[in-house]
């Protein structure tokens, strides 16, 4: 790999670090008593941060997915979702689409829709391609499907990132923690070295 392809891939990974940080301190000044509290900066943060099981992997040690259900604005769906699909989208038209900051660039539309990860019949849930539940905070198996070498590679600590020290328990971030589910790209931000380095 280019050493500024490199330089660019951490940029991008601090950034997101830098988010998820933020938002792990944000919880812990929320809540400052939760869980029995005590510890030191990261080891108290880490204790505040809501997490999940995982599951699925069983020849790794236990480790937890921090939550995604407890920030999410949108959630539960269910505050509007409470008709069918079909009955809400004949409601809305001529209004602004309720989702309109939803614009799918992930796989081809012949491949992929909104059905391919959101459970229809409860939009609180995703689903796999065989339609089984899967719950939000675990979106994880969503992705593991289709991309199981990154999905296997960040169940053993070599892609992601890992939240607090590295005392168990093991609580790492989900897969949409840094890449949009509905436009996963990560916008690749130049570093200041490949300017000079092209000649200048
Ligand atoms: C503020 C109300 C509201 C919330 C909250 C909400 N939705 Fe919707 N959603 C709608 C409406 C209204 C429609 C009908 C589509 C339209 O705008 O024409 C819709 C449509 C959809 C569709 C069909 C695609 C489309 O654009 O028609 C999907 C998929 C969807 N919502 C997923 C979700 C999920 C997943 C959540 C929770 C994470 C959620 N929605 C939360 C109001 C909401
Ligand atoms: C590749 C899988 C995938 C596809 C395809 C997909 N979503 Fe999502 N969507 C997710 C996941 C996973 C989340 C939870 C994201 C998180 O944890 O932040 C989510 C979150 C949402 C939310 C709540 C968060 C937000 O951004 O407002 C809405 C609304 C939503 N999806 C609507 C849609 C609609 C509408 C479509 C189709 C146009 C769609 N999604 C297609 C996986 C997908
Ligand atoms: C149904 C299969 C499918 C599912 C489910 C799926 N993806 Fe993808 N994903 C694809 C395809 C196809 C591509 C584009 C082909 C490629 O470049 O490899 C892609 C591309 C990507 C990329 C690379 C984007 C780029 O161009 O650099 C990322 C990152 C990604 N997906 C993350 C996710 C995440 C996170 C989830 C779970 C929320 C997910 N995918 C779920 C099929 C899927
Ligand atoms: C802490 C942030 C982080 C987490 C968590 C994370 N990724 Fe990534 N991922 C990255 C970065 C950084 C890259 C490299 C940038 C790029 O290629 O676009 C990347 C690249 C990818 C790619 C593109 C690989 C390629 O060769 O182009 C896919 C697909 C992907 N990740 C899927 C996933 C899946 C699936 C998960 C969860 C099981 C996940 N990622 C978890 C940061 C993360």
């Amino acid at each position: 790999m280019k050493a500024w392809l490199t330089l660019a891939l951490l940029a991008a990974l601090a950034g997101c670090v830098g988010h998820g940080h933020q938002s792990v301190l944000r919880e812990a000044e929320k809540n400052p008593a939760a869980e029995g509290g005590g510890g030191v900066s990261s080891a108290l943060a880490l204790e505040l941060v809501r997490r999940a099981k995982v599951e699925g992997y069983q020849d790794v040690p236990e480790f937890h997915v921090a939550q995604r259900t407890t920030a999410m604005e949108k959630f539960p769906c269910m505050k509007c979702h409470t008709k069918p699909l079909a009955q809400l989208q004949r409601e809305q038209q001529g209004k602004k689409a309720a989702h309109w900051e939803v614009k799918l660039e992930h796989a081809t539309p012949e491949v992929m829709d909104c059905a391919t990860c959101h459970l229809e019949a409860d939009l609180d849930s995703l689903a796999t391609l065989k339609k089984a539940k899967v719950h939000m905070d675990h979106a994880y198996q969503v992705c593991a499907q289709c991309h199981q070498q990154e999905a296997k590679d960040w169940a053993g600590g070599a892609h992601g990132k890992r939240l607090g020290g590295w005392a168990p328990p093991r609580v790492v971030s989900s897969c949409v923690a840094c890449h949009n589910p509905h436009k996963p790209k990560l916008e690749q931000r130049l570093p200041v070295m490949a300017g000079r380095s092209a000649g200048r």
